[in-house]
């Protein structure tokens, strides 16, 4: 995976595309991505009202390191073409990432992919730059989630969609992104969560976690994104200020684990090259390459939050060999 591919999306916040308020207040928030929403949370006699919104938000900068994206009307309707070729005309050289909802196979991916270089061509803007996010979201796309997830060398991440999914299997709740009445013995999600995470490592790709509608509900939040995060989940989709702080905490590694990460990395680098071993004590613990395997992922992860080490390695007293 490019290290583009690797930035941190901890925090995706969603805002309605059509609303500049909003817009004006994502660029304040600690966020790591925006999403500029121009489907479901876009009335459908606003659609172009908040395409040339988008456009205008992109184009006025002032998003710093944030990880911009803009999520597109889904493939049954009469508007996605256009929000494509409008957005990407209008902004292609300011965005990050389209976001495709709804996909159902990989041919949405791939229609994307291709009116994307066309319109990269027609424009002069940098070919294959501009990433594409899918978002699982209902039973089909399920099903078919491994070949979605190798549809096209842009994509960056698979997004599950819980509520369209909920409404698409007939769950019986109506609280999105929380676990349904009468479950009590488990995930509702845990199924659908890693099929999602599987199918997006086979290919190198992020998963992202989805909305949490009950806004006021910091704990519920904490609590849902705490189960797709220990799974490996790389972040969550946040819709309020309030969830913000939650989902880049959630996400990251504390920085206990992340200091132990790196401890793993230079111990084993150490006891490989210098002392020409593949296993190694560290602590009351024994580490092989398989241990590296995991340091690296948590490494990685805290290097992308930001975190700095606390410790550095001591051969002499933190390993045995
Ligand atoms: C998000 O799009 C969802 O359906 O939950
Ligand atoms: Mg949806």
């Amino acid at each position: 995976m490019a290290d583009e591919r690797q930035r941190a999306r901890r925090s995706c916040l969603s805002v309605p595309g059509s609303n500049p308020r909003f817009l004006e207040k994502a660029q304040t928030l600690p966020v790591d991505a925006v999403i500029l929403d121009m489907e479901d949370s876009v009335a459908p006699s606003e659609k172009d009202r908040a395409r040339a919104a988008v456009v205008e938000a992109l184009t006025s900068g002032g998003w710093g390191e944030r990880l911009r994206t803009v999520r597109v009307n889904d493939l049954t309707t009469e508007w996605t073409y256009r929000d494509v070729i409008d957005v990407v005309e209008g902004a292609g050289a300011e965005l990050d990432c389209l976001v495709l909802p709804k996909v159902t196979a990989a041919r949405d991916v791939m229609w994307l992919d291709q009116l994307l270089t066309q319109i990269e061509r027609a424009n002069g803007l940098a070919l294959g730059r501009i990433g594409i996010e899918a978002q699982i979201e209902d039973a089909a796309a399920l099903t078919r989630v491994e070949e979605i997830a190798a549809a096209s060398p842009r994509l960056e991440s698979l997004v599950f969609g819980p509520a369209d999914f909920m409404a698409s299997i007939a769950m019986k709740s109506l609280v999105v992104g929380e676990q349904p009445p009468g479950y009590t013995d488990g995930d509702a999600y845990h199924y659908v969560l890693m099929r999602i995470l599987v199918a997006a490592r086979a290919n190198g790709l992020q998963a992202i976690d989805g909305p949490y509608l009950q806004i006021k509900d910091v704990d519920g939040f904490t609590r849902a994104a705490q189960r797709s995060a220990s799974l490996g989940f790389d972040g969550k989709w946040v819709l309020h200020p309030e969830q913000v702080e939650a989902s880049n905490a959630v996400y990251a590694p504390t920085q206990a684990d992340y200091d132990h990460a790196e401890l793993i990395l230079d111990a084993y680098e150490y006891a490989t090259t210098v002392r020409r071993r593949g296993a190694v004590m560290l602590g009351g613990e024994m580490l092989d390459e398989a241990s590296r395997k995991m340091a690296l992922t948590a490494a990685a992860k805290g290097r992308a939050a930001g975190l700095h080490r606390t410790r550095t390695f001591d051969p002499a007293t933190d390993a045995a060999y």
